[in-house]
Formats: structure tokens, C-alpha cells, sequence
């Protein structure tokens, strides 16, 4: 019972399904097994990997006599340092998966995340930041060359939110509320929430997030650019995985490229962006992929995308 809910992330056990209680699938010991995240392979095609935040409180109970471990939500997803590993060795496997075309980061109704670890970094000092490069390990997920969509639930604060904005495309459930309330702690942003907020939203609403710490809900959070759609809670995964199932239905190679192409647009300047994106253009036209989909047009006909 300790383990309830836990789902391994290896693709070969994610196939070998054992047995069924509460709703609850469990797999066979896979060769990674994760603490902190659930991973499971979904949509109708399970060609979109779904990693979902599962950072609970164990809670012992006696059952008839017997001594068991409860999980419950109650950390709100405090993104502790072997949470943020998981998530890395997860895309990692993920990124060597030929068969997943998108990845979708959830977490639970209540918290997305509610950010760092504030106990675990509370005995931090300056020399010790510098010297474990602590957040470094956080860059993972923006750095992943397959698109990666959150969808967001309850609180995305401080680093949640952070962890939000590395995603490429945020959906949000209609009670997600945003903030980066590190200043009310004595510090400031340290996983891009200033810089990324500024990119999103533009100066002035960043600053009022950053220097308040105030939260903003879905609707503001939509209609500021920092998601790109708000949908009722219950289906903003749902929403999420359809969107990562249609991404999927294109060239992984050709999505690459254009994710690399609208990324730069966060990286330089217009004319360097420019540039960027005509070669990036240019090159898809020595990709078997490019004549398919043009030569399946001109036939009127679906493309058979090969990844080259
Ligand atoms: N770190 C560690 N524990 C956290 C946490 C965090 N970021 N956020 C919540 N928790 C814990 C609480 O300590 C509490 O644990 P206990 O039951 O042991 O007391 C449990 O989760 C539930 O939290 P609350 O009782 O506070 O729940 P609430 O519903 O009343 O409030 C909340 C929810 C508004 C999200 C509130 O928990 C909160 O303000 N959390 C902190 C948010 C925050 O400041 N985030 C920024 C962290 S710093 C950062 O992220 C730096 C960076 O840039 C990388």
C-alpha cells in the first residue's frame, strides 16, 4: 500500500499492466521509478507522455490493525531538489522516445506548485548556491527539444510558475492562480520569474507580480499572454493531451525546428531572429518531411511524416 498511485515511467512497463484497485493502474517494477512525479503514456495513440507533480504528505494510518501509508496532497507540490531530478530523468527518457511527439506537466487541483522547497532551502547560504549551482537542475525542462505544454491547476507560485513559463504552450483550469511571491520571503525570482513574466506580460505587469507578490487568476493570466488558453479545471489536462496528440500528428523533426525558431524570438534581436528563422526555413527544405507534406497537399491526400 505504501506506494499507492505510484506509476512507473519506463515505456516497456508502462505496456505490462498487472493489476486494477480504486481506479488506480499499477505496472510492473520498471528499471526507473519515481517519488515525486507519476508518469504514464496517454491520448488514443499513447504518443503523449503525461508527467503529473505528486508531491504528498505520507501520512501513517492503522487499518483493522494493520499499519498503512496514506498519501495526501498536501505539500502543494513543493518543487524540492529530487522532485526537479525526477522531472529531468523523465524528459530525458521521454526525449529518447521516438514514438512520444509531446509532453504534458500537470500537477493537482489545488497546486500546479506552489514553488521551491522553502524548507529544504531555508538553511541555504550564498556559498552553498554557488557551489551545488543550485536551480541549475531546473533548466531541463526548457531545454527539452520536444514541446512540452503545463496545465496548470490551483497555485503556480514562485517557482511553480516558473517551472510553468519553461513549459513551451500553458493551459490553465479556470481557478489557476499565478504569482512570483518570492519578495515576500526576502528574496526574488531565481528560475527565470522576472525575466520570462517581462517577456510574457510586459514590464508593467511583471513588476507589479514581482514587487507584490500578488497572484493573478486564469483570466487575467489569459488575457495577459502568460497562458494561451483557460478551460473548466476538470478538463484542462484533457484539453492539454488533445493538444499534444494534434502537435504529434507532424514531423518531429520539422517541430523541432520550429520551436528552436520561436524560441529565438525570446533570445535576440528581431533582425537576428529574422535571419534564424529564413535558414531554419531554408533547411526544411532538404528534410524528406518538407516534400511530403507539400507533395501530400498537392495530391490531396494526409502526409506520412518519417521523421527525416
Ligand atoms: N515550500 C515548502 N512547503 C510549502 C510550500 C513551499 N513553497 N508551499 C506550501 N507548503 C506547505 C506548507 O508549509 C504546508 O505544510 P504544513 O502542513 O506542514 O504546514 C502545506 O504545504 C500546505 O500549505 P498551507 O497550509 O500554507 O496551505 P494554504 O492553502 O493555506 O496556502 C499557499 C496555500 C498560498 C500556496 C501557501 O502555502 C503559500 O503561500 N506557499 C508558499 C508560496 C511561495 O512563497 N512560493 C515561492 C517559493 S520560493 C521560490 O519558488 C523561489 C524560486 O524562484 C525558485
Amino acid at each position: 500500500m505504501a506506494n499507492i498511485g505510484k506509476i512507473f515511467a519506463s515505456r516497456a512497463c508502462s505496456l505490462a499492466k498487472v493489476a486494477t484497485a480504486n481506479n488506480v493502474r499499477f505496472y510492473c517494477a520498471p528499471a526507473t521509478s519515481f517519488e515525486f512525479i507519476k508518469t504514464e503514456l496517454v491520448g488514443e495513440k499513447k504518443n503523449v507522455a503525461l508527467i503529473t507533480l505528486n508531491r504528498p504528505k505520507a501520512l501513517n494510518a492503522l487499518c483493522n490493525g494493520a499499519l498503512i501509508t496514506l498519501n495526501r496532497p498536501k505539500a502543494l507540490n513543493a518543487l524540492c531538489n529530487g522532485l526537479m531530478n525526477e522531472v529531468g530523468q523523465a524528459l530525458d527518457q521521454f526525449e529518447k522516445d521516438d514514438t512520444i511527439g509531446a509532453i504534458v506537466i500537470t500537477g493537482s487541483e489545488k497546486a500546479f506548485a506552489a514553488g521551491a522547497d522553502i524548507k529544504e532551502m531555508q538553511g541555504n547560504t550564498y556559498a552553498k548556491c554557488i557551489n551545488t549551482n543550485f536551480l541549475e537542475n531546473w533548466t531541463r525542462v526548457a531545454k527539452s527539444q520536444k514541446p512540452v505544454i503545463a496545465a496548470v491547476n490551483g497555485y503556480a507560485l514562485g517557482g511553480g510558475c516558473e517551472f510553468a513559463m519553461m513549459c513551451d504552450i500553458i493551459y490553465a483550469g479556470d481557478k489557476a492562480k499565478f504569482g512570483q511571491p518570492e519578495i515576500a520571503l526576502g528574496t526574488i525570482p531565481g528560475a527565470g520569474g522576472s525575466q520570462r513574466t517581462a517577456r510574457a506580460m510586459g514590464k508593467s505587469k511583471a513588476m507589479e507580480m514581482c514587487l507584490t507578490g500578488n497572484m493573478i487568476n486564469a483570466e487575467e493570466a489569459e488575457r495577459s499572454g502568460l497562458v494561451s488558453k483557460v478551460f473548466p479545471a476538470d478538463k484542462v489536462v484533457g484539453e492539454a493531451v488533445k493538444l499534444g496528440e494534434k502537435i504529434s500528428t507532424f514531423s518531429p523533426l520539422i517541430v523541432r525546428l520550429c520551436k528552436e525558431a520561436v524560441n529565438t524570438a525570446y533570445e535576440t534581436t528581431l533582425n537576428e531572429g529574422l535571419k534564424f528563422e529564413r535558414r531554419h526555413f531554408h533547411a526544411t527544405f532538404s528534410t524528406k518531411d518538407r516534400q511530403e507534406g507539400m507533395t501530400a497537399f498537392v495530391e490531396k491526400r494526409a502526409p506520412k511524416f518519417t521523421n527525416e
